[in-house]
């Protein structure tokens, strides 16, 4: 029986890159924002984002979040208490809001693209107003978003803003251009291995706003600044320079893989008209795998769904099923406020494989399984 895994980490093979491995020995220079890491800040500035703007690394789009939100968190009015997300997002941005000393409070999503919902975020910056030090929208499973919007919000709510954009590197906006090109709050995108852009550990943080950058650079260095005194909170954040490589290497092959995913997530589409697919926004998106809703009537059985195509070989997930409301910890330490749409529609969600590697027929596969299960 053939296995179709749910991911299938491509990272640029560091095995057919020993020169620029003992490039890194001979310098002696492992890490420290070292120049293959510079280098390829300065080449994804330029290729994905024109230029405009600056990108930093950091060694994964936790540390990223972390430092982005706790910048918003450090010098906001007391008493301020609240990091404003999606309940329907990872794990990882809560925790970045808790590290920071704030307490997610989590909101709805819309029903159709499934990003944080306008009228919700907007309801709860009514009812906790200057409580709320920043809003942390996801771009949901690699969508565009209005990133307009959060300049709105921020100048009417006096609020922060931090873009996790963790599955949306090499998203294109309506535009034409990169996701996030021109925006004046950070974005964090993640390079983990199971993303599109993959390679071990590492995330990226792009932002027009050179200040912004600057001060993150410098957080991510124990908030150190060129004297070695503390000036800032601080972590150590940096990305080494062998991951550094690994990213560099990724631009070769980047576009061909966005474009592979691009073509087996339509592929799935239009195999599949009884799941209910994502609203899209933005000319092109950046997949990690493709999600999708069950028939309503069958949300009961998704445990039974799942299970009969690991039978056949087929790994599938749930993201993000149990949203983070739901999960112990989160119910403890954040607050929710109406989450209608998420509890109806997250027991429905399916995550079917993708990889740079898939093919028509696996996807095929994947369908006639599906299909079979949910008859
Ligand atoms: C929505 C979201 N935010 C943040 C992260 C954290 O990224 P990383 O694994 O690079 O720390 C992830 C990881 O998958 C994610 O899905």
């Amino acid at each position: 029986m053939e296995k179709i895994p749910f991911l299938q980490p491509n990272p640029a093979k560091l095995s057919e890159s020993l020169g620029a491995l003992r490039k890194i020995e001979q310098s002696h220079i492992i890490s420290n924002y070292g120049p293959f890491n510079t280098e390829f800040e300065q080449r994804i500035g330029q290729m994905m984002f024109g230029g405009v703007g600056a990108c930093l690394t950091v060694c994964n789009a936790t540390a990223g979040l972390m430092l982005a939100i706790q910048r918003c968190a450090v010098d906001a009015p007391q008493p301020v208490r609240y990091a404003l997300m999606p309940s329907f997002t990872f794990a990882a941005t809560a925790h970045a809001a808790i590290w920071a000393g704030l307490t997610p409070l989590f909101c709805d999503i819309d029903e159709d693209s499934w990003l944080p919902s306008e009228r919700s975020e907007r309801a709860l910056l009514d009812q906790f107003g200057s409580q709320i030090s920043v809003v942390v929208p996801y771009a949901t499973f690699g969508n565009v978003i209005d990133l307009a919007r959060y300049h709105r919000l921020a100048s009417e709510y006096g609020v922060g803003v931090v873009i996790d954009a963790a599955a949306s590197l090499g998203a294109v906006a309506d535009d034409g251009r990169a996701f996030g090109l021109g925006c004046t709050y950070p974005l964090v995108f993640s390079m983990h291995a199971t993303k599109a852009f993959a390679t071990a550990e590492a995330g990226l943080v792009y932002c027009a706003d050179a200040d912004v950058l600057k001060d993150l650079r410098t957080m991510a260095n124990f908030g150190l600044d060129e004297f070695r005194t503390t000036i800032m909170p601080g972590l150590n954040a940096k990305l080494n320079e062998i991951v550094a490589l690994m990213a560099l290497l990724k631009l070769g092959d980047f576009d061909a893989c966005t474009a592979h995913r691009a073509t087996m997530a339509r592929f799935y589409r239009q195999q599949l008209p009884e799941l209910t697919f994502q609203r899209l926004y933005g000319q092109q998106h950046a997949y990690m795998f493709v999600s999708a809703l069950l028939p309503e009537g069958l949300a009961g059985r998704r445990t039974q769904i799942v299970q009969r195509l690991a039978h056949e070989g087929i790994e599938l997930r749930t993201y993000f099923s149990p949203h983070l409301a739901e999960h112990p910890y989160f119910h403890r330490r954040a607050v929710s406020g109406d989450l209608s749409v998420t509890n109806r529609i997250a027991p429905r969600f399916i995550s079917l494989p993708l990889s740079d590697f898939i093919t028509f027929e696996q996807v095929k596969t994947v369908c006639s399984a599906l299909r079979r299960a949910l008859s």
